[in-house]
């Protein structure tokens, strides 16, 4: 079986000789190769430079036994596309260059030919799988309408209160407009990332818990799922809804195939009490920082939990810059030494 062909199973729900594996955002500031890189370019810069974009992206394949490579880019360069680009602030987080904060703002974004303007995107994923070949799963990704719409309305990360959730409440007329561009241009970008050779795409509803639980279907979920419905059948799609796995059945209705779980939820009493949803994740990025003893020891406590076809192994959430790279492969190791009983 080789990694692409164990991945797409692990999605479908079918079962794999193990579990296979990949880390997200694992191109993070943890690797030396990647921050040897940014000392040159900006991130914006290696994003928008296919070459730059396909060589970060391969970084983590060359030192690890993933199964799985994840483009090299970042959820907010379709707010970019559509005429509000962004950039990181000092003190981190991120700054859009302007806040959607009137209608004319809103009414102003361009969601003609978004793609057209992510075409870099395409270009890396073709060098990606020249280079890498067809043994690995490679996966595209995009952020979902209303974690996106966060950062737009908010003008950057989000507060607490976020200034989106007002919106959506004050002027339903004009939020919808905005989530439809949205969604347009996230299906758009999707299916462009799909042609250009993407096994699987995921979508990253990130600020999922800023969105009031009686309202997560009418604001966020609507719009996945018109994402989805754009998408080829065929092409799982992973849905990660963080703080959100109460919604599973709602979640799947969107038409994800597998939910990624973040670390607050027990995965297999999720599984148990799920059935056939395929599920991602969960272990925890800091457990990346500590010793690769315990990581080994915590992975293989995961996987005699997990029972069933349809896991990918994977992080909760991002790979912190903090993390050891002998803890990732720790990670990675136990993994691939350990087949499904
Ligand atoms: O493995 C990979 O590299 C995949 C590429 C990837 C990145 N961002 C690259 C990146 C992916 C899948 C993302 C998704 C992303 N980007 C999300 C959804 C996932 C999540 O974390 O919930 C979000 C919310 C973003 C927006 C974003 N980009 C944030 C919040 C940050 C951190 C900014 C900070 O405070 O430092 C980024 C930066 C970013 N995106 C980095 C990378 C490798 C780090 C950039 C650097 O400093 O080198």
């Amino acid at each position: 079986m080789t990694s692409r062909e164990r991945f797409l199973a692990a999605c479908r729900c079918m079962p794999t000789d193990r579990r296979p594996v990949w880390l997200m955002r694992q191109a993070g500031r943890y690797l030396p190769e990647y921050r040897a890189l940014k000392q040159k370019h900006s991130f914006v810069e290696m994003v928008k430079t296919p070459a730059l974009a396909a060589e970060v992206t391969l970084q983590p394949l060359r030192r690890f036994a993933l199964d799985a490579a994840i483009l090299f880019s970042d959820i907010l360069v379709v707010p970019e596309a559509l005429g509000q680009p962004y950039h990181f602030r000092e003190e981190g987080g991120i700054a859009m260059d302007y806040a959607l904060d009137s209608p004319e703002k809103i009414n102003r974004l361009d969601g003609k030919n978004a793609a057209e303007r992510l075409a870099y995107q395409a270009d890396a994923l073709r060098l990606v799988r020249k280079e890498m070949g067809d043994e690995k799963a490679l996966l595209g990704f995009a952020g979902s309408p209303w974690t996106l719409a966060a950062y737009m309305v908010e003008g950057g990360s989000p507060a607490e209160q976020p200034k989106v959730a007002k919106l959506a409440k004050s002027n339903p007329a004009l939020f919808d407009a905005l989530m439809q561009k949205l969604a347009r241009a996230v299906a758009e970008c999707l299916n462009q990332q799909i042609a250009a050779g993407a096994d699987a795409v995921q979508i990253f509803d990130s600020w999922a818990a800023m969105c009031p639980n009686e309202n997560y279907s009418a604001w966020s979920l609507r719009w996945i799922r018109e994402v989805i419905a754009a998408l080829p059948p065929k092409t799982p799609v992973i849905l990660f809804a963080k703080g959100m796995a109460q919604h599973a059945p709602a979640l799947t209705a969107t038409g994800a195939a597998v939910l990624s779980l973040d670390t607050s939820v027990d995965v297999a009493a999720f599984r148990k009490s799920y059935g056939t949803i395929a599920t991602q994740g969960n272990l925890d990025p800091e457990l990346l920082n500590g010793e690769p003893a315990l990581v080994r020891e915590t992975t293989k406590k995961l996987l005699e939990q997990i029972s069933g076809p349809g896991h990918i192994v994977n992080l909760g959430h991002g790979v912190t810059p903090q993390a050891k790279i002998e803890c990732v492969a720790a990670l990675v190791d136990t993994v691939v030494e350990t087949p499904c009983t």
